[in-house]
């Protein structure tokens, strides 16, 4: 059967995707952010999963207002990295999974929430510069990728609680899936940062690293963090967070198996207009 094996959390910014791919991380600004993110290249090469069920937010790419899904799978055999802005990045095609992506919607939607199932799609820095941090820059990405789209952008956007629940959802969606496949799901997006208005610039450190805390170790009060709270502490994009909660209600302990392992833990500030989180936790 298919396992979920541990769970990756990490900042998004497009930022680091130019750094990247303009040959910049080992610049004076650039090197802080990127030394947090060794040990974790050499943790996935040594944990390639076969899939990452990864979840981001689409910025105005694939989706716009003229349709707004809160929650989208992606089921296609491919996703092209699209325009960021800096024009579309140099990084693979990602290979996506459909016939498990296929399982999870089947059996998510029966456990009562409303996904959107996209057959064709882009996919932008919210997913690319993750791949990007965690692996570097390969040839092929090592491993399946489901796109799984979270909308916190346009209001109203869904509760923590709700991604919490839709982690536990995907976990026993994954768990029924009738093939040894290892699976990790990654929440990506955060830390605090706010672009736009009179508090754009905004950092909260305290927030921050409280919110950590409590996702390791006591996520259901992580859940409880209404969404106002996102955004009045963590910035208007601070409620990207929201998406972690994803990928932690996804972990064993939830569903009454033994607490994870925190394989790896960074924080840092600044990068771009944004503080930097990132962790890896394992499931026993
Ligand atoms: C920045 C951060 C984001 O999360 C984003 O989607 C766009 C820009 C930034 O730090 O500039
Ligand atoms: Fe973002």
């Amino acid at each position: 059967m298919a396992k979920i094996t541990a769970s990756v959390y990490t900042s998004h910014i497009p930022a680091v995707g130019a750094a990247i791919d303009l040959g910049k991380t080992e610049e004076p600004y650039w090197q802080p952010v990127f030394k947090g993110y060794e040990f974790s290249k050499q943790w996935m090469k040594d944990n390639v999963p076969d899939v990452v069920i990864l979840v981001y937010n689409d910025h105005a790419t694939a989706f716009s207002l003229d349709m707004i899904p809160t929650f989208a799978i992606g089921m296609s055999d491919s996703f092209q990295p699209a325009d960021e802005g800096w024009g579309p990045r140099p990084v693979p095609v990602v290979q996506g999974h459909p016939e498990l992506a296929a399982h999870i919607a089947q059996s998510v939607i029966q456990q009562d929430f409303d996904l959107t199932i996209v057959n064709k799609m882009d996919v932008d820095h919210g997913l690319t510069v993750p791949l990007s941090l965690m692996f570097g820059q390969p040839e092929a990405w090592p491993c399946k990728v489901i796109p799984f789209a979270v909308n916190v952008v346009q209001y109203p956007v869904p509760s923590g609680q709700r991604c919490f629940n839709l982690g536990q959802a995907i976990r026993r969606a994954v768990e029924s899936f009738d093939e040894d496949v290892n699976v990790q799901v990654w929440g990506t997006g955060g830390m605090s940062h706010q672009l736009q208005g009179p508090r754009a610039g905004l950092i909260n450190r305290e927030f921050d690293n409280a919110f950590l805390d409590k996702l390791i170790a006591d996520p259901a009060s992580a859940a409880a963090i209404p969404h106002i709270d996102y955004v009045r502490e963590a910035g208007s994009e601070g409620i990207e967070l929201v998406m972690w909660m994803v990928a932690r209600g996804a972990m064993a302990d939830v569903a009454g198996g033994q607490p994870p392992t925190v394989a790896h833990r960074f924080y840092h500030v600044p990068a771009s207009n944004t503080a930097v989180g990132h962790l890896i936790l394992e499931n026993s």
